[in-house]
C-alpha cells in the first residue's frame, strides 16, 4: 500500500517550487500527495522566515500537528512530522527543542537528501536535523529525478541564494549565497516539461537578474539564457522573478523589445521610494536609479506592466520619508505590488536599531500604501476592458465549461471555454472586471487559438 506525504507550502515561489521537488523526492519510495491530514503518513511544512508572522504560524501548526500525532499514536499508527524551508534552516535545533513531536528537520538545500534521512531516523529512532549544505549538490541530485508536474505552467529554479545583505532581510541567512545553475542543466529542465505540456516556465531566484551561470563558453546572463529557453520547442512563454534594481542590465531591457516570448510583467522590489532609508536598507540603489529602469523597460515594451515590494515602518522612518514612498508609487504607476510592515528579524542589522516604530504608525502607513496600490491595480485591471491579449489556459473553472487563464500580464482571466481546452493559447477579448479577476470572450476562429 502507497504512503501519504502532505507537504504544506508557506512563503514564496521558491518554496513552492523545492515542495514540488520534494515529491519527486519521495515518489520512489512509495509517497503520494495527499492534501488531508488525516490521511497523511509524513507531513511536511516547507516552511518561510521571512516576516514574524510567517514563522509564528509553524510553531502553532506544530502544536495542531503534534496533537494528532499523540491520539494516533493510541491507534498504532505513526506519522512522520517534518520542518522544511527557511524556518528550518534558520533555527534547527532549536525546533526539535521546543516540539519533540518534530522528527526532522531541514533546509532548502539539503531536502534532496530525504531519504537518508528518514532512512537516519529509521535507524537511530531520533529526530535528526540536517542543515549543513552545499547547493550545487542538490541541483546535480534533483536533475537525475523525473518531475511529477501537473501544471501547464511551471516554476524552474535557476538562480538560488543572496549577496546583498539588506539590512531587514534573513534570506541571506537561509538560502546562503547566490548560486546559479548552469545553462544546460536549467535547458535540460525545460525540455523534460515541455515535453510534459508545460508551455509556460516562471525562471525563479532570490535575485534572479543576478543570473550568471556556467554557458558553454563562459558565464551567461539572464537575457542569454532566456535567448536559449525561448529556442526549446513547446515553450511560448517566458517569465522571472524576483529581480533587484542593481542587476537590471541593458540586454535585459533589449530582451523585452526583442523577445515575444518574454512577458510583458515586471516583478522588481525598491522597498521605499525615499533615498536616506534605501541607504540605511543597505539597498545599493536610489530611487531616481530604479524610476529610470521603469522607465527604459517602458521604452523598450510600451505594454509592460511593474509590480513591486514596499516595506513601510522601517526604523527611523520619518512621516516625510514614508509619504516619498506614495509619492514614487504615484510616479511608477503599478499593475500590482505587495506591501508589508517591517518585521523585525533576529540576526538582522535593522533588528538590533533604537529607533523602531509603533506598530500603530505601521498600521497606518501599511493601510494608506495598500489602498493606493489597490486603487492602481482596479485602474490598471479596469484598462484592459475591451483589449485582446493572449491568454494561456491553466485549469478548470468554478462552474461548468468555464476556464482560466493567465493573461500576459499575470492577471487571472474567466471565460466560457467553447472548444478551447487546458494548455491553450488563445486570444481572449476583455469584457469586464471583477474583485481579483477579468472575465473574457474568445471568438473560435482559427487564428484566435494556438493549441
Ligand atoms: N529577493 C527579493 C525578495 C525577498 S523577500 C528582493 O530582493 O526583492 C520578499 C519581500 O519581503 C521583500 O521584497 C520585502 O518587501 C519583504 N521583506 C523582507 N524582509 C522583511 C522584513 N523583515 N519585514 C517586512 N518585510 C520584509
Ligand atoms: Fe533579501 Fe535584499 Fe537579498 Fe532581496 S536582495 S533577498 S530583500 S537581502
Ligand atoms: Fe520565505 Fe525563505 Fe522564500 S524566508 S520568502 S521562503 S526564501
Amino acid at each position: 500500500m502507497s504512503k501519504k506525504v502532505l507537504i504544506k507550502t508557506y512563503g514564496c515561489q521558491m518554496n513552492v517550487y523545492d515542495s514540488s521537488r520534494m515529491r519527486d523526492v519521495l515518489a520512489p519510495l512509495g509517497y503520494e500527495e495527499t492534501e488531508s491530514v488525516e490521511a497523511a503518513d509524513f507531513v511536511i511544512l516547507n516552511t518561510c522566515h521571512i516576516r514574524e508572522k510567517a514563522a509564528d504560524k509553524v510553531y502553532s501548526e506544530l502544536g495542531r500537528l503534534r496533537d494528532i500525532k499523540l491520539e494516533r499514536a493510541e491507534t498504532g499508527r505513526e506519522m512522520l512530522i517534518a520542518v522544511a524551508g527557511c524556518v528550518g534552516q534558520a533555527e534547527g535545533a532549536e525546533i526539535t527543542k521546543r516540539n519533540k513531536a518534530v522528527d526532522l528537520v531541514f533546509g532548502p538545500q539539503t531536502y534532496h537528501r530525504l531519504p537518508q534521512l528518514m532512512k537516519q531516523l529509521q535507524d537511530t529512532g531520533k529526530s535528526v536535523v540536517e542543515t549543513e549544505f552545499d547547493v550545487s549538490d542538490k541541483f546535480a541530485d534533483l536533475e537525475s529525478r523525473p518531475q511529477i508536474s501537473t501544471s501547464v505552467a511551471a516554476f524552474l529554479t535557476i538562480q538560488e541564494g543572496c549577496d546583498k545583505f539588506c539590512t531587514f532581510c534573513v534570506v541571506p541567512y537561509t538560502r546562503g549565497a547566490e548560486f546559479s545553475r548552469p545553462v544546460k542543466q536549467i535547458l535540460t529542465e525545460a525540455e523534460k516539461l515541455a515535453a510534459k505540456g508545460v508551455r509556460e516556465v516562471t525562471l525563479l531566484g532570490q535575485n534572479v537578474n543576478a543570473y550568471r551561470g556556467q554557458g558553454a563558453s563562459g558565464p551567461e546572463s539572464l537575457a542569454r539564457l532566456v535567448t536559449q529557453l525561448s529556442q526549446v520547442k513547446g515553450i511560448e512563454r517566458i517569465r522571472y522573478v524576483t529581480s533587484h534594481p542593481r542587476d537590471m542590465t541593458d540586454d535585459l531591457i533589449e530582451a523585452h523589445a526583442q523577445n515575444d516570448k518574454l512577458m510583458p510583467y515586471l516583478h522588481l522590489p525598491i522597498q521605499s521610494g525615499n533615498d536616506r532609508i534605501l541607504k540605511a536598507m543597505n539597498r545599493g540603489h536610489t530611487t531616481a536609479h530604479y524610476v529610470q529602469i521603469i522607465e527604459r523597460m517602458r521604452k523598450a515594451r510600451a505594454d509592460m506592466a511593474i509590480s513591486g515590494d514596499f516595506i513601510v515602518g522601517f526604523p527611523g522612518e520619518t512621516d516625510a520619508e514614508f509619504e516619498d514612498t506614495l509619492r514614487l508609487v504615484k510616479q511608477v504607476n503599478y499593475a500590482s505590488a505587495y506591501s508589508f510592515k517591517y518585521s523585525p528579524r533576529p540576526g538582522t542589522p535593522a533588528a538590533e536599531r533604537a529607533d523602531q516604530i509603533d506598530e500603530d504608525v505601521k498600521n497606518e502607513r501599511l493601510a494608506r500604501l495598500q489602498s493606493l496600490i489597490l486603487e492602481q491595480t482596479l485602474a490598471f485591471n479596469a484598462s484592459c476592458v475591451g483589449k485582446s491579449f493572449d491568454v494561456l489556459l491553466e485549469k478548470a473553472g468554478r462552474q461548468a465549461g468555464q476556464l482560466i487563464g493567465r493573461s500576459p500580464y499575470l492577471q487571472s482571466v474567466h471565460l466560457e471555454a467553447g472548444n478551447l481546452k487546458i494548455g491553450d493559447i488563445a486570444k481572449v477579448e476583455i469584457k469586464s472586471i471583477g474583485p481579483n479577476s477579468l472575465s473574457g470572450h474568445y471568438s473560435p476562429v482559427e487564428s484566435n487559438i494556438r493549441s
